[in-house]
């Protein structure tokens, strides 16, 4: 019998583009691309990124679900979702690679003051500034996850002093490792790069505060490229306006395009990127799902599977 697998994306002209990554790696496979007005197909499994809410009403045959990105928070958040469900994140997927350069492009951009260069140059001024030691550059990097843990081995590598935060302990080498609540102020308090890598859960919403990053060492620079929701974005602009805070690069956003007219926008000490600092890439990421659900046909584990109760 045929493998039946529904793709339901933001549209059915991206879960279309979806089913023709996939259907190369799987050719004996139906892959069909989510449509409103269609009746239920029966799939056996389903690949997603942001679906429908209707799609766990109609497809009630799923024996799991693969999410198309690392973060599965929107998903979580569907009320249909049902709580049996085995639900597989993408591990890495490409994106390990493009998150280092993004997070080591916005580490040297704080440490060697290309913003500061950049308004030098607008203003037509030669002013070089005192040289910076790596030492003044502590990084800290919270989730210890497929990311973090790579983000941070690169980042110790070039020389830079890195410590990472994670629920459990891990023991990465070169990298100083804080765990749970207890060990977060310290954590904090030993940073000047601070660089986000958590899921987003209801343990993580809002982590970036005025609480939290006011206990970050001083002229510290905040990289977000987790999720809009882990940072209080008042708070960040409070910190940065009374120059607690140096600056920050930001990839995402609580609303997302980020709205015209946003402070962010033209803040002189905020980067943004429209969402871009990892991005899936279709072939590797449709050979994981594939290999996957092999593995699964054939009752053996997979990684990836979301602790249902942990959120991610
Ligand atoms: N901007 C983008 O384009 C983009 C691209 C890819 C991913 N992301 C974001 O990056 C996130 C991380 O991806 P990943 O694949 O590295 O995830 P992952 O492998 O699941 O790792 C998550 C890490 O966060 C830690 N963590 C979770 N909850 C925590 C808590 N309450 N306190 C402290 N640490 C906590 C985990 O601790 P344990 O090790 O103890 O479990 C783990 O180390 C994704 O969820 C997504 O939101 C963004």
């Amino acid at each position: 019998v045929t493998v039946k697998i529904i793709v339901a994306t933001r549209s059915t002209e991206k879960s279309r583009v979806w089913c023709s990554a996939f259907e190369p790696v799987w050719p004996e496979a139906h892959f069909i691309a989510w449509a409103d007005e269609q009746g239920a197909v029966d799939a056996d499994y389903a690949i997603v990124w942001g679906p429908p809410a209707e799609l766990f009403q109609r497809e009630l045959q799923l024996k799991a679900v693969f999410n198309l990105g690392s973060g599965v928070d929107a998903l979580m958040k569907l009320p249909a979702l049902p709580d049996n469900l085995p639900i597989v994140r993408l591990e890495d997927g490409g994106m390990v690679e493009q998150m280092v350069e993004y997070i080591v492009h916005g580490l040297v951009r704080a440490s060697r003051e290309f913003t500061a260069y950049e308004a030098s140059q607008r203003a037509g001024h030669w002013n070089p500034l005192p040289p910076i030691r790596r030492d003044e550059w502590p990084v800290g990097v919270m989730g210890m996850g497929t990311i973090g843990a790579v983000v941070a081995q690169r980042i110790a590598s070039l020389g830079y002093s890195v410590a990472g935060w994670s629920r459990s302990p891990h023991s990465i080498p070169g990298v100083r490792n804080y765990s749970g609540p207890g060990q977060f102020s310290a954590f904090l308090a030993r940073t000047r790069a601070l660089v986000n890598l958590l899921p987003l859960t209801p343990a993580t919403e809002n982590i970036l505060n005025r609480d939290t990053l006011g206990q970050l060492h001083p002229d510290a620079y905040l990289i977000n490229v987790a999720r809009g929701r882990h940072l209080v974005e008042a708070d960040l602009l409070d910190l940065l306006d009374s120059g607690r805070l140096k600056g920050a690069l930001l990839d995402v956003f609580r609303t997302e395009p980020l709205p015209a007219g946003h402070p962010f926008w033209q803040h002189p000490k905020i980067t943004v990127t429209p969402h871009i600092s990892a991005i899936t890439l279709a072939r590797n990421t449709a050979e994981q799902i594939v290999n996957k659900i092999h593995l699964m046909r054939r009752g053996q584990p997979v990684t990836g599977l979301i602790d249902r109760a942990a959120g991610y």
